[in-house]
């Protein structure tokens, strides 16, 4: 119960790796708002989780839209008095793509839906922080730190995550407030699904990236979801401004 009493949003936290953190925030005594632009999954969620006896509310959110992520973090604050934690988790990675196929426009879609919701996350959570010493972890990736094939934008995007985190986490350091990015390998969500739908043999696929971790497979959403519980509570206390690999050894020969 390392996050008793305290009250956390994770941001995409009806499918894939937000939600592992929601159902392991929860299983410590964590209250959980989580957030996500599509209902359905949302609903879904929120009665999965309640089925465990979480605390949990879903909000419906588009962490594009400012206004929006303004009234995720008011909503949380005047439900439940207070803020311990974001997870900045709602994020996508778009298909195989060389600078020459993505257009102006789509990067700049994706930074906004990778990067710049990250940004606001810090940005409007961070009154409430303040009060409560509490902190903030960016969803990032390994491939922020060792590069990707054919995803310019998706790789900007997430080595983005983890500049913010450093700056911020030097600002906010001597006011209590600690800032750390996760940067998972491959982790088996929606998402990595979606992609192996788009390959021949998606089982085939979905092994071969399984072969990738020294470990012999990805990481499971609930991996995820403690070392996150872990940098939220108080055994991380001096930690921030670290970039986390929960990896399954991958950077060690991603692909080799
Ligand atoms: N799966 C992996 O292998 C992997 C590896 C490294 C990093 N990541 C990162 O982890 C995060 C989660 O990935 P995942 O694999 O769980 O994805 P997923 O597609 O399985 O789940 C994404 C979640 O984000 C929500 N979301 C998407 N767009 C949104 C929007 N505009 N507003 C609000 N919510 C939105 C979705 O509803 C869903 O709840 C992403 O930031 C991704 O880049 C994933």
């Amino acid at each position: 119960m390392k996050l008793k009493d305290k009250v956390a949003i994770i941001t995409g936290g009806t499918k894939g790796i937000g939600l592992g953190c929601a159902k392991v925030f929860a299983k410590h005594g964590c209250t959980v708002v989580i957030c996500s632009n599509d209902p359905g999954s949302g609903q879904e969620a929120e009665e999965q989780l309640k089925q465990a006896d979480a605390k949990v509310r879903f909000i419906e959110c588009d962490v594009k839209d400012e206004g929006q992520m303004t009234q995720l973090i008011e909503q949380t604050v005047q439900g439940f008095g207070q803020l311990d934690c974001i997870v900045n988790n709602a994020g996508w990675h778009p298909p195989a793509m060389t600078i020459d196929q993505i257009s102006v426009a789509d990067y700049e879609s994706l930074l906004r839906l990778n990067l710049t919701s990250t940004f606001m996350g810090c940005k409007f959570s961070l009154p409430h922080l303040l009060k409560t010493k509490g902190s903030i972890i960016n969803m990032s990736s390994e491939v922020a730190l060792i590069g990707q094939g054919e995803a310019a934008g998706y790789v900007s995007s997430k080595a983005g995550q983890i500049g913010l985190t450093k700056a911020l986490a030097l600002d906010l350091a001597p006011k209590g407030v600690r800032v750390n990015a996760v940067c998972p390998a491959g982790v088996m969500t929606p998402l990595m699904q979606e992609w192996a739908d788009t390959q021949y043999d998606p089982s085939a696929a979905l092994e071969m990236v399984d072969s990738w971790h020294p470990i012999g497979r990805m990481a499971k959403i609930e991996e995820i979801g403690e070392v996150c519980a872990f940098l939220a509570s108080s055994e991380a206390s001096s930690i921030t401004g670290q970039a986390i690999c929960p990896d399954g050894g991958a950077a060690l020969g991603y692909r080799r």
